[in-house]
């Protein structure tokens, strides 16, 4: 196949970040998806529906002259949340979403949930409204191994979460190994899973053999071969419960290069390239839409989009380095060949 047309997807999990930092990042997003579930991780995180829409207007305001795009607002859940916010959100036609994640656990989580006992009830209202749950799965435990941290979560928290509300809307996001894609792909309510483009295509080796590659890392991080392999399995597999988030999570160079690096993998500028590459390696173009474009949209109850792209199978290189405010983003695949390039309308 040397071309691909399809309805323009939307992305269900990215990062756009705040201030001068979203013109680097908003108009290639909307040239590459419709819609995006916007994370609420800023500092301070978005808390309040105010915050949202306020937040809403600076993203509408990054966007390149002419551009269409919906954001689709979340809100950041803390143990202090008021019920009341999360009603209004849900009656407020502009937030999608509540956001939980577990302290500590990655970037600007610092102000996330600390015991989900603390904030049953407030998940009990979302089960109520249907506003989806959106959950970073890991656990937060020094003793609990990197790799493992998903798998645990999902058996300590995830699991008897779904038994105890079966009526909750979830959707974990970004998965990263097999215990979660087959949790998540024998589910029978509502609950459903992001995987990244970065995901389905690399694994620890990518990041760590050879030397350490910080652009590579992110959370959850990535695993093992298998782990892999189940991932693309899963996006591949016609399941709607598997649709696509990129996790695309812009940190400045100075930020990623030095003795603690911040976790986060850009792919703001090629995501869509990149899960078309995933796809084709496993023959499976043809899942493709409906994984980007179908699947997502009808977990969250919108209308698929009308508008379509074309994906050509053209090679282009990637530049190193991308202007971000005063400093620099390093894309994932920096300086390297992409196999397919989004054509000029799209
Ligand atoms: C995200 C970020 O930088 O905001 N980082 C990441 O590695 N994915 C936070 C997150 O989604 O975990
Ligand atoms: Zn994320």
């Amino acid at each position: 196949m040397e071309k691909i047309t399809l309805t323009k997807p939307d992305d269900l999990h990215v990062h756009v970040r705040d201030g001068d930092y979203l013109r680097a990042v908003v108009p290639e997003l909307a040239r590459r998806f419709a819609r995006a579930i916007i994370m609420p991780n800023l500092t301070p995180p978005v808390t309040t529906v105010s915050q949202a829409l306020a937040y809403r207007e600076r993203i509408f305001a990054a966007l390149a002259p002419g551009q269409q795009f919906q954001p689709l607002l979340t809100l950041y859940l803390t143990d202090n949340t008021p019920a009341e916010e999360l009603r209004k959100a849900a009656a407020s036609g502009v937030i999608h979403g509540v956001k939980l994640y577990p302290a500590g656990a990655t970037t600007n989580s610092d102000a996330g949930v600390t015991d989900i006992g603390k904030v049953y009830p407030l998940l009990e209202v979302l089960a109520e409204t249907r506003l989806p749950l959106l959950i970073h799965g890991e656990v937060t435990d020094r003793e609990i191994d990197i790799f493992d941290r998903e798998q645990v979560f999902i058996d300590r928290i995830l699991a008897p979460l779904t038994e105890r509300l079966p009526e909750l809307r979830i959707v974990l996001e970004h998965i990263t190994s097999e215990a979660a894609a087959t949790f998540i792909g024998e589910q029978h309510g509502d609950i459903a899973a992001t995987i990244t483009a970065h995901h389905l295509l690399f694994n620890r080796n990518d990041m760590l053999a050879g030397g350490i590659r910080p652009h590579m890392y992110c959370l959850p991080i990535l695993k093992l071969e298998r782990d892999r392999q189940a991932l693309l399995q899963a996006a591949t597999s016609g399941n709607p419960r598997f649709f696509l988030g990129t996790d695309s999570a812009p940190h400045g160079r100075t930020r990623k290069e030095c003795a603690c690096g911040c976790a986060g993998i850009y792919t703001g500028h090629n995501a869509l390239e990149l899960y078309a590459e995933a796809f084709a390696a496993q023959n499976a173009l043809p899942r493709l839409e409906a994984f980007a474009s179908h699947y997502g949209a009808d977990f969250y109850g919108l209308p698929r989009n009308r508008e379509r792209v074309t994906l050509l199978r053209e090679e282009w290189q990637m530049p190193e380095q991308i202007a971000f405010g005063a400093d620099q983003l390093i894309p994932l695949r920096a300086g390297g060949r992409m196999a397919w390039r989004l054509a000029d309308n799209g």
